[in-house]
Formats: structure tokens, C-alpha cells, sequence
């Protein structure tokens, strides 16, 4: 497609995919993960699992994009595997389903920045949270955050997605160091930080079938694979760039941003002697606010940092899992972008109107985004690069590194079809086992 968009730079590229990667998954998700799957035993399996699988599996994502230069239906049409269209079709629903909720969060993170200014949750921050967590008012809230999405995509990729990831990111690392910096300072942060970086091994074997898939789930959701992020972002890359170096650069940072939100929620949750286990989705709504609470005016101040790193980093992957859909429709069906962008808002607003409604439907849709839908689809596209794409995959993962790095592509390839692929397999079985209830 002669006109198709492309970013304008190569760290527009890496910022815009760490964007994608860092949000909700980092900050909201990782902590009460990590507190309800053993502390940092869980942290441990989550990093195997980011260099095991999921460095692997991004460059897969990468290699399908970048040789398609075609958002992710498409692509298998045109590498020539029409019968693996269903794989981007998977994705592309995984994406819009986990919108729908991401956006509900997405919704109580724009109510607390609010309320931060105001000192609206000071006070009883529980009771807050169980006000404006569901029903009509976070209904609104989900509106406001799907609305402001929708705005960011409609400009495009370089006007929009580009622009405004290339300032949102740097941002969020700036206010997380000085907030990590603050948790330091803690009298708990000794406590916090034993509890997050000294793995109990004996938790993960005997855990092994809860904590392991929810530690992969999380790896995976936290590098945005699986949903056709990677693909479709890819697909706007030149050929000049070594998608081996961008890979690892990508998973580095999503990975050192979200160990560096464990370091600012642990030692606050800590020093309120809030139990980490006892808090759920609520995690860092409950605790951070009420942290905060007897810190007064600088409480304040840092409260409203927090939660508009939250906010930050939440659009920038919000807008990832629209784009995905909308560059979807634009590239195949030729629709026009913000119209398309606008309907494909208000869709993904009504199936998010369960969760809204009631926690419990957020759950649902999380777990089985997360638990089913994401590692399935991995699962299939490991498969599809790793046995089908085979040759064809080396090759494009080869163009543009350098020679050093060239010869590592056909290690990637055999470790993407064993050890990948099994890992995955075995991350899938765990899962259906652990969503039926099914002992093992
Ligand atoms: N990686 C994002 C996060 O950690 O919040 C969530 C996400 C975005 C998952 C895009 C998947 C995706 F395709």
C-alpha cells in the first residue's frame, strides 16, 4: 500500500510499544498478582517467563508484522496462509474484549486523579473505592476514559499514537523513580522490599499449578502479546531496524517499570500494614490512598503523581488495543479512520458495561482474557512462526541486525518451536485447569 503511515522514528517505534506494554498490567495488576501468588516467588516465575517465553514471543509478533506490513488479519493472507487468518482474528477479539474492562479501571484511575486534587478519597479510602468502583458512576468514568482513547487513535499513528507516547512514556519512569524514591524512605520499606525481592521457592513448588500459569498470564498480558498489538505496531516498521535489539529493549524497560512500581505499591501497603494478600483488584486504590492519608499536603502531592502515572500509562495501552481493531478495519475494508475509531468506542463501551456494573463481571473478563484467550492465542502464533512461517520467519528476523545477532536467529527459531512452544502448551493446560476448577 503505497500511502500506508509508517512511524517517524525508530524510537517512536520502541516508545510507542513500551507504551503499549507498560499500563494497567504494570502497576494495577502486577501488585495484587504478586500479593495473591506467593510475594516474590511469583516475581521470580514472572521474570523466567518474560525471558523464556516472552522475549521469544514478541519477536514473533514482530516477524508477522513487519514481512506482512499489514495489521494482523490480513497478514496471514498475505504471507501467504489465508487458514491462519482465525489466529488474527483470535487476537484482534482477545483485543477488544480486554478493552472493555482495561477501559472500566482505566475509568476509576481518571475519577482518582480527580479526587486526588480534591482530597475526594481521604478519609475512607475502602468506602470510596466500593462507591465509585461500580455502578452508575463508574459507568460514566468507563465513558470518559474510552472517549479520550478514541481521540488518541482517531489522529493516526504518527500524529497520534507517536506524539503522544513519546511523551508519556519518559514521563511515567521520571514519576515512578521519585515515588520509589519516597517508598524508600519508609520505616516499612525494609519488610516491603523482603517480601518482594526474597523468593520462598518452596511457594512456587508447592503452588506450582496456580502460581505458574497466573505468573505467564501475567508476563504475557504485561508485553502486550497475544492480542496483536506486537504485529500490528510491527507492521509499521522499516527494514532497516533489527527487531532482535528493539525486542529486547522493549522487554527490558516493560519489565524494569513494572519491578519499579512493586518498589513504589510494596512499601506503601506495607507501611499502612496493609496485609498484601488480603487486597485484590482494589490493591492499589485502597492502599496507596490510604498510605498517603497522615502524610498530608506532600500525601497529596504524591498521590496525584501516582495515579496520573496510572492514567498515563493506561492510554498509552488503551490506545494499543483500539488501534489494533481500527487498523484492522482501515487497512482491509479501506473505512475511514475516526469514523471507524469512534464506532468501534462506542462498541467496546457496551461490552464493558457488565463490568462497570459490578466487580465481579471485571473479574470474569480479566480472568478470562488473561487466563484463556491471551495464552491461546500465543500458543497458536509460536506455533504458526516457529512451524509454518519456519525459513521465512529466520529471514525477516535477519534483516536489519547485525551479523552477531544474525546468527542468533536460527536459535530463536528452534527455541520457538520446543521450549516456546511447550511452555506455552503446558501455560495453557495449567489454565483451562485452574478456569474449570478441575483438581490436578
Ligand atoms: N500491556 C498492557 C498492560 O500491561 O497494561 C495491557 C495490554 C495491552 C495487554 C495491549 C495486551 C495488549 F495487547
Amino acid at each position: 500500500m503505497a500511502n500506508r503511515e509508517t512511524w517517524a522514528t525508530r524510537l517512536g517505534f520502541i516508545l510507542a510499544s513500551v507504551g503499549s506494554a507498560v499500563g494497567l498490567g504494570n502497576i494495577w495488576r502486577f501488585p495484587f498478582q504478586t500479593a495473591t501468588n506467593g510475594g516474590a516467588a511469583f516475581l521470580l516465575v514472572y521474570l523466567v517467563a518474560v525471558v523464556v517465553i516472552g522475549l521469544p514471543a514478541i519477536l514473533a509478533e514482530f516477524v508477522v508484522g513487519r514481512r506482512a506490513e499489514i495489521s494482523a488479519i490480513g497478514a496471514f493472507d498475505k504471507l501467504g496462509h489465508p487458514g491462519w487468518r482465525a489466529v488474527g482474528a483470535l487476537g484482534v477479539f482477545g483485543g477488544f474484549w480486554t478493552l472493555s474492562y482495561y477501559s472500566v479501571v482505566g475509568g476509576w484511575v481518571v475519577r482518582y486523579v480527580g479526587a486526588s486534587v480534591t482530597g475526594g478519597y481521604v478519609g475512607n479510602p475502602a468506602e470510596y473505592f466500593g462507591a465509585i468502583s461500580a455502578g452508575p458512576e463508574a459507568i460514566v468514568l468507563h465513558a470518559v476514559f474510552m472517549a479520550i482513547t478514541v481521540g488518541i487513535v482517531a489522529y493516526g499513528i504518527e500524529g497520534g499514537i507517536e506524539k503522544a507516547t513519546r511523551l508519556m512514556v519518559p514521563s511515567i519512569v521520571v514519576i515512578l523513580l521519585g515515588l520509589a524514591a519516597y517508598g524508600a524512605t519508609l520505616p516499612a520499606a525494609t519488610e516491603a522490599y523482603d517480601y518482594f525481592l526474597s523468593p520462598n521457592l518452596g511457594v512456587v513448588i508447592d503452588n506450582a499449578p496456580s502460581v505458574i500459569p497466573a505468573a505467564v498470564g501475567q508476563a504475557l498480558f504485561s508485553l502486550s502479546l497475544g492480542f496483536s498489538v506486537m504485529i500490528t505496531y510491527a507492521s509499521y516498521i522499516g527494514d532497516d531496524q533489527s527487531l532482535g535489539v528493539d525486542g529486547a529493549t522493549i522487554a527490558a524497560t516493560n519489565t524494569f517499570i513494572g519491578v519499579l512500581a512493586g518498589l513504589v505499591v510494596f512499601p506503601l501497603l506495607f507501611a499502612q500494614g496493609v496485609s498484601p494478600e488480603t487486597s485484590g483488584p482494589g490493591a492499589v486504590f485502597i492502599a496507596v490512598p490510604t498510605a498517603l492519608a497522615d502524610a498530608g499536603m506532600l500525601g497529596r502531592v504524591i498521590g496525584l503523581a501516582f495515579f496520573v502515572v496510572v492514567l498515563i500509562a493506561a492510554l498509552s495501552s488503551a490506545i494499543s488495543l483500539l488501534e489494533v481493531v481500527v487498523s484492522y478495519l482501515v487497512d482491509t475494508h479501506g473505512y475511514e479512520r475516526k469514523r471507524t475509531a469512534v464506532f468501534l468506542g462506542g462498541v467496546v463501551f457496551t461490552l464493558g458495561l457488565p463490568s462497570a456494573w459490578n466487580t465481579a463481571w471485571l473479574g470474569w473478563f480479566d480472568s478470562i482474557a488473561v487466563n484463556l484467550l491471551l495464552p491461546v492465542s500465543v500458543m497458536l502464533l509460536v506455533f504458526f512462526v516457529g512451524w509454518v512461517m519456519a525459513g521465512d520467519a529466520v529471514d525477516e528476523l535477519r534483516t536489519g541486525a547485525a551479523d552477531s545477532l544474525s546468527d542468533l536467529a536460527p536459535v530463536w527459531l528452534w527455541a520457538l518451536r520446543t521450549v516456546v512452544l511447550l511452555a506455552v502448551v503446558g501455560t495453557v493446560a495449567l489454565s483451562l485447569f485452574e478456569l474449570t476448577g478441575a483438581p490436578v
